[in-house]
């Protein structure tokens, strides 16, 4: 097996190791990590936070930062992942005593670790209202409805503490029982069947926009960059974002990256998941503007953009109970997908640091996530007047749920992004680097000199520009 080539690897480590198994071929190492940068965040964040930001000129920061961040630091990710063979805060453990650096970069894991359990525990419940409006649209329930009556579902949806946990439930659970097959069988077996599903049915669906919508319109909303309507906070957003829906700054592509057959090319697989999982943004903002558009409605709605809106037009649209359904169920896979990258660093680590067995972790992990999930659902009702960061300015008015969702993709990803950069652009060895990558010379120094200076300094200067 190709990781005996790691010396330092105890007996002990090595019998763990060769337990652990590979992705079958890179098709499925892509389709696992498109599986997970392609969710919530390219369906339902990104065409809100669009709205909300006035268009081409976010889209145009945002497909930069995608260039200039997201990818170097994707394949820096993978890089360590395949290179330590571990669970993130193990394989940067081998990696820093491989290369006899600071132990405490060990910490990068952890902090990862802990943010994919902050993140999936409000994941899960918009990932619930999600599964709830598949029920709702395949019982014909949004068919000639007029938008008060749309908005009155969404926002009765809300108020309901008890249904709202239901859903969360369900779809905790359905991370769970894919989570605790075990990467090969269940994580492979998923993805493999539920990615090209969701490229389909969004074809779909950009189709019906094109011939029923308002298609013009939602390009130049998209394409035509206002710099008038950007702001400062608008580009940290932006940045943010670009972490978010990769699945970076979190060590999850560290994870998958452990799992990495060593003859294939980090850069082109890196490359790969970046560009599928843009189009799969840009698909779903031309899917869904247009409808938008063509209704009257509002672009800046925010996070009930996708449910209070689509449904209208479904309940307009011939064959619109078929397509709604069609359109949730697709929402459903992109965010179980996700879901499960989300819970598998915080298993692993449970195996790797208690020993426990994958049930047993999978059921811990699940547990605490759900339950820190009840305190974003209450604060949808009975606790949305409670901020409980209110007396700072940059938190005013931000909910339990608001402040997870902020303080996981504006402030913890881009800064684990930030360290990852730092440690692979800085502290690693060139050579291991240049070994692990096997780029042409051109590509390696594309790669190192971006990650070294350019990607450091964007972060910086965005979270400088925010502080002020
Ligand atoms: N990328 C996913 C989305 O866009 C969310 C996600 C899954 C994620 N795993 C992650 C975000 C790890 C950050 C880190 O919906």
């Amino acid at each position: 097996m190709s990781y005996s080539s790691s010396a330092t690897a105890t007996g002990a480590q090595e019998g763990a190791q060769s337990k652990r198994g590979f992705w079958s071929s890179r098709l499925a190492f892509i389709l696992a990590a498109t599986g997970s940068a392609v969710g919530l965040g390219n369906i339902w964040k990104f065409p809100y936070i669009t709205g909300e930001n006035g268009g081409g000129a976010f889209v145009l920061v945002y497909l930069i930062c995608i260039a200039v961040v997201g990818i170097p630091i994707m394949m820096a990710e993978v890089l360590i992942g395949r290179r330590g063979g571990h669970s993130p805060v193990n394989s940067l453990r081998q990696i820093t005593q491989r290369d006899k650096l600071n132990p405490a970069w060990k910490w990068v894991g952890a902090i990862g670790v802990l943010a994919g359990f902050l993140i999936l525990s409000f994941y899960s419940v918009i990932g619930g209202w999600a599964l709830s409006y598949v029920g709702t649209s395949a019982a014909g329930q949004f068919s000639g409805q007029t938008a008060d009556a749309v908005g009155g579902i969404f926002s009765g949806l809300l108020s309901d503490p008890m249904t709202l946990l239901s859903w969360h439930t369900l779809f905790m659970a359905l991370v769970m029982v894919v989570v605790a097959r075990g990467v090969s069988s269940g994580l492979e077996r998923a993805t493999s069947i539920l990615m090209p599903g969701l490229f389909v049915l969004l074809l779909i669906m950009v189709g019906y926009a094109m011939t029923s919508g308002h298609f013009g319109e939602a390009v130049s909303f998209l394409f035509q960059p206002d710099f008038s309507k950007l702001t400062t906070s608008g580009v940290l957003v932006a940045l943010g974002h670009a972490f978010f829906t990769l699945s970076l700054g979190m060590a999850v592509m560290m994870a998958y990256g452990s799992y990495l057959p060593k003859n294939v090319s980090i850069a082109k697989a890196s490359v790969t998941v970046s560009v599928m999982d843009t189009g799969v943004a840009l698909l779903a903002g031309l899917a869904i503007f247009p409808i938008v558009f063509a209704n009257g409605m509002e672009p800046g709605a925010g996070p009930g953009l996708i449910f209070q809106t689509l449904p209208l037009a479904f309940g307009q649209m011939p064959m619109g109970t078929l397509f709604g359904t069609l359109f949730f169920v697709l929402l459903v896979f992109a965010a179980w997908t996700s879901g499960i990258s989300l819970l598998e660093p915080l298993v692993e680590w449970l195996e790797e640091q208690k020993g426990m067995n994958r049930t047993v972790s999978t059921l811990i992990a699940g547990l605490v996530c759900w339950v820190l999930g009840i305190a974003s659902i209450l604060s949808l009702n009975l606790w949305s007047d409670v901020a409980p960061l209110g007396m700072f300015a940059m938190f005013e008015g931000k909910t339990i749920f608001d402040l997870l969702d902020y303080l996981t993709a504006n402030i913890l990803l881009p800064l684990g992004g930030l360290l990852v950069a730092v440690l692979v652009g800085w502290f690693m060895s060139k050579q291991a680097l240049q070994n692990e990558l096997s780029l042409s010379e051109g590509g390696f120094n594309l790669w190192y000199n971006t990650l070294k200076f350019i990607t450091p300094v964007a972060v910086l200067v965005v979270f400088l520009y925010n502080l002020s």
